[in-house]
C-alpha cells in the first residue's frame, strides 16, 4: 500500500478543503441557503470516501492492470465521488480507475456533467441500474437509503448494487441509524413537519415521504441481501446536527412552530428517543449514521 496514504484518513483541520478540494463552495444548495452544513464537513465526507479510495488503490495495486471502477448511486451534486476521485488521483497518476455516478435527478446529471466531465454521470434510479451484472467493482452510497418509501424497495436499491458488483466487488453504504422504532417514527414526523415548512423550489426535488431505519433493520437487510454485513467505526455517528437556533434560521421558525416541534418530539417517551432532545427551550436533534460494508461473496476477510 502507498505509504503517503498509509498515513489514515485525513481529518477536519479546520479548513474548508477536503483532499485539496473547497467543500463548502459544493454544498447541497439546500443546507447551504439554510446554514446547516453537516453533511458537507470533510470529516464526515472522510469516513466513506477514504476507505474506498483506498481499498481501489489496493485493489490496482493488486490487479496487474485491472480497471478498478466505483459507483456512487444517488450521487446529488457528486461531492463524494469527486472527492474520492481527486483522493485518488493525488496517489495514481498511471492507475486505471472508472468513476460512474448516478442519481435519478436529471438535472443534478446535466449540471454535473457541465462541471465535472471526468466522472461519468448518469440518470438512473437506484432501484434499476443500467450497469451489466458483475461490472462494477465498488458501489457505494450515502444519505440516500432513506429516500425509498418502504423496506421493500431499499431492498431492491442492494440487490441492484448486489448484481452489479464483480464477484470480489465491495457495497458500502453510510445511512440513518436510529436506535428504536420510535426514533424512526418520530424523525418521520420532524420530516412531514419541515417538508411542510419547505419553500415550493424546494419541494419539487425532495421525496413525499421518508423510511429512515433502525440499527438492527440496516444489518439485517445488508445480510439479507448479501450474506453479510460488517458496521464500520464512524467517528460521527451522533454529531449534532441542529440546535434550536440552527434550526430556528434554517426553517425560520416562529415561537408557534418552535413549540410544535417541541410538542412532536416530547410526545415520545425521552428514554425511546436518544437522538432527540428537548431541554427548555433548547431543541437538539442528532443525525446518527452508520457505515456498513457488504461483498459480494462472503468471505472472512470483510
Ligand atoms: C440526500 S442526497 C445525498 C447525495 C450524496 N449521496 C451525498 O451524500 O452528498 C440524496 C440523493 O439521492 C437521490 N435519490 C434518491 N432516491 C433515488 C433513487 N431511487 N434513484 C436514484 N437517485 C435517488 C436524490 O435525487 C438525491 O440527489
Amino acid at each position: 500500500m502507498n505509504s503517503e496514504l498509509g498515513i489514515g484518513r485525513r481529518r477536519w483541520d479546520g479548513t474548508e478543503t477536503f483532499n485539496n478540494m473547497p467543500v463548502k463552495s459544493v454544498s447541497n444548495e439546500f443546507t447551504e441557503s439554510h446554514g446547516i452544513d453537516f453533511f458537507a464537513q470533510p470529516d464526515v465526507i472522510s469516513e466513506i470516501v477514504n476507505p474506498v479510495a483506498d481499498r481501489m488503490h489496493d485493489a490496482w495495486e493488486m490487479g496487474m492492470g485491472m480497471t478498478v471502477s466505483v459507483l456512487e448511486t444517488g450521487t446529488g451534486n457528486g461531492i463524494l465521488i469527486r472527492c474520492l476521485k481527486n483522493r485518488l488521483d493525488q496517489f495514481d497518476k498511471q492507475a486505471s480507475y472508472k468513476f460512474y455516478g448516478t442519481d435519478k435527478l436529471s438535472f443534478r446529471i446535466q449540471e454535473n456533467q457541465k462541471l465535472y466531465p471526468g466522472i461519468n454521470w448518469q440518470t438512473m434510479d437506484n432501484k434499476k441500474l443500467l450497469f451489466m451484472d458483475l461490472s462494477v467493482s465498488n458501489v457505494f452510497m450515502r444519505n440516500t437509503l432513506h429516500l425509498e418509501n418502504s423496506i421493500e424497495n431499499q431492498k431492491q436499491v442492494l440487490s441492484e448494487a448486489e448484481r452489479v458488483l464483480t464477484v470480489d466487488g465491495y457495497f458500502t453504504n453510510q445511512a440513518f441509524a436510529f436506535q428504536t422504532d420510535d426514533e424512526v417514527e418520530l424523525q418521520k414526523e420532524i420530516y412531514n413537519f419541515e417538508y411542510g415548512l419547505m419553500s415550493k423550489n424546494f419541494k419539487s426535488s425532495v421525496p413525499n415521504e421518508i423510511r429512515p431505519n433502525t440499527v438492527d433493520e440496516l444489518q439485517k437487510m445488508h445480510k439479507d441481501v448479501f450474506g453479510n454485513a460488517k458496521v464500520l467505526k464512524n467517528d460521527y455517528s451522533a454529531r449534532k446536527m441542529a440546535n434550536q437556533a440552527t434550526y430556528q434560521a434554517a426553517y425560520e421558525l416562529n415561537e408557534k412552530q418552535l413549540n410544535k416541534l417541541r410538542g412532536i418530539i416530547l410526545a415520545v417517551p425521552e428514554d425511546r428517543r436518544p437522538n432527540f432532545w428537548v431541554s427548555g427551550k433548547d431543541i437538539v436533534i442528532l443525525s446518527p449514521n452508520l457505515i456498513i460494508q457488504s461483498k459480494k461473496l462472503d468471505g472472512n476477510s470483510i
